[in-house]
């Protein structure tokens, strides 16, 4: 256990209402302190990727102010590989539409100061058919890390029915092994309760199938995420799947839960729309720097769901500093007033707390005791606490 993580597990454990941590030790490759932020080609456009869209993507990271913001990684998501391996072995990239391969795209992405991601399968082969990396974790890792990779999202499609526990420590090691920093993305949906064993294997793992972009596939990844948070810590984070805001299936209130509840959860902030044409709407919510700063926040505490009438949910997490981030989220279908008590979240009636609006950029005066919102349908109110001297 590294010398930082005792006292820090002292405290949290004096923390009431927000139990212990259960994570056991971080995968060593220095990576994912906080929770990863960038893009994935996936949620928007699927297979129908080409060299030019992740190319035209990076420029408009750096173009919307999102990369200086600290959504780095530029991740290429399935369809980036030929159909069969070359006559080495070798993956190689689909000459039809990435001619220039993997690593000039990496250096291109490089040169604009962000870090580049690829996609890779613990099976025969990836979900959409390219060859999988099982049984050449090595090769396939040197090769990514020959490129210039610096991230790699790992499925579970294709498998050959062994155990996750055992296929997707097999790369954790290949990548170990090539001893280029890149950050380990396991995605075997949630089948095998990853939070109980992957803290040691990468830095963040799915605990859910793939998201959807509408609201009911939202809340309830929000939800099956929420089980597992005790599991996270700096080095590694439960992962419900990668953001669907501006993708157009939900509204902009069910894009501030969506934003606001991910945050919480230290959610990978995985930007998943195209950023080539993004609206301001959606770009307005992914630049909330108040709302990026409680997943960044150095704690590295997973928020959770910590009250619940009905509809009205109240989710809450500490963050540095002894302040508590709280969501106050409506899933009912009219506005309605919801309160967090602050026997709810640890902290002592009597305690006085200054509440900030995050979507509001609004302080308010101090509270003490509780603090009551009215909240639209779908939405969120979203707050930071912090005691007053
Ligand atoms: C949301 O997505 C899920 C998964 O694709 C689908 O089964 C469901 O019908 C969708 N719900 C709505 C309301 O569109
Ligand atoms: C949760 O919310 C309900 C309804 O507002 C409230 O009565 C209750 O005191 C709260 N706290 C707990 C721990 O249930």
């Amino acid at each position: 256990m590294q010398s930082w993580v005792l006292p820090l597990f002292v405290l949290i454990a004096l923390i009431p209402g927000f139990g212990n941590r259960k994570g056991t030790h971080a995968l060593n490759n220095g990576l994912g302190s906080t929770p990863q932020m960038g893009w994935n080609s996936w949620n928007h456009f699927g297979c129908q990727i080409d060299e030019q869209i992740i190319r035209e993507t990076a420029d408009a990271m750096v173009s919307t102010g999102l990369a200086k913001l600290g959504y780095i990684y530029v991740n290429i998501d399935d369809c980036w590989a030929e159909m069969s391996r070359d006559s080495q072995g070798n993956l190689q990239a689909r000459a039809s539409t990435f001619p220039s391969g993997i690593k000039a795209i990496a250096d291109y992405v490089h040169a604009k100061g962000l870090k580049l991601g690829i996609y890779s399968d613990a099976g025969y082969q990836t979900c959409q058919g390219q060859p999988g990396s099982l049984g050449y974790e090595y090769e396939d890792a040197a090769i990514f890390a020959a490129w210039g990779v610096d991230y790699l999202k790992y499925d579970n499609c294709h498998n050959d029915g062994s155990k996750p526990e055992v296929r997707y420590p097999v790369m954790s090691k290949a990548l170990l092994n090539t001893n280029r920093p890149i950050f380990y993305s396991l995605c075997e949906w949630g089948q095998d309760d990853p939070a109980t064993w992957a803290s040691s294997v990468g830095n963040s793992w799915r605990t859910t199938g793939d998201i959807t972009d509408n609201w009911s596939s939202m809340t309830s990844r929000a939800d099956s995420n929420d089980k597992w948070a005790a599991y996270a810590q700096p080095g590694g984070w439960n992962d419900p799947d990668m953001l669907e805001i501006g993708n157009g299936g939900m509204s902009t209130e069910e894009y501030h839960s969506h934003f606001s509840i991910w945050a919480l959860m230290k959610a990978p902030l995985l930007i998943g729309c195209d950023v080539r044409n993004i609206g301001k709407d959606t770009l307005d919510i992914l630049s909330n720097t108040e709302v990026i700063a409680v997943n960044q926040d150095s704690l590295g505490v997973q928020g959770k769901k910590t009250n619940q009438s009905g509809n009205l949910e109240v989710w809450a997490g500490p963050l540095s500093g002894k302040r508590v981030a709280v969501v106050l989220w409506n899933k009912g279908s009219s506005t309605s007033l919801i309160t967090v008590q602050w026997t709810d979240i640890g902290l002592s009636p009597s305690t006085n707390m200054k509440p900030r609006d995050l979507w509001q950029k609004q302080d308010l005066p101090s509270h003490k005791g509780s603090l009551s919102a009215q909240v639209v349908s779908h939405g969120v109110k979203m707050f930071i606490l912090t005691p007053t001297s």
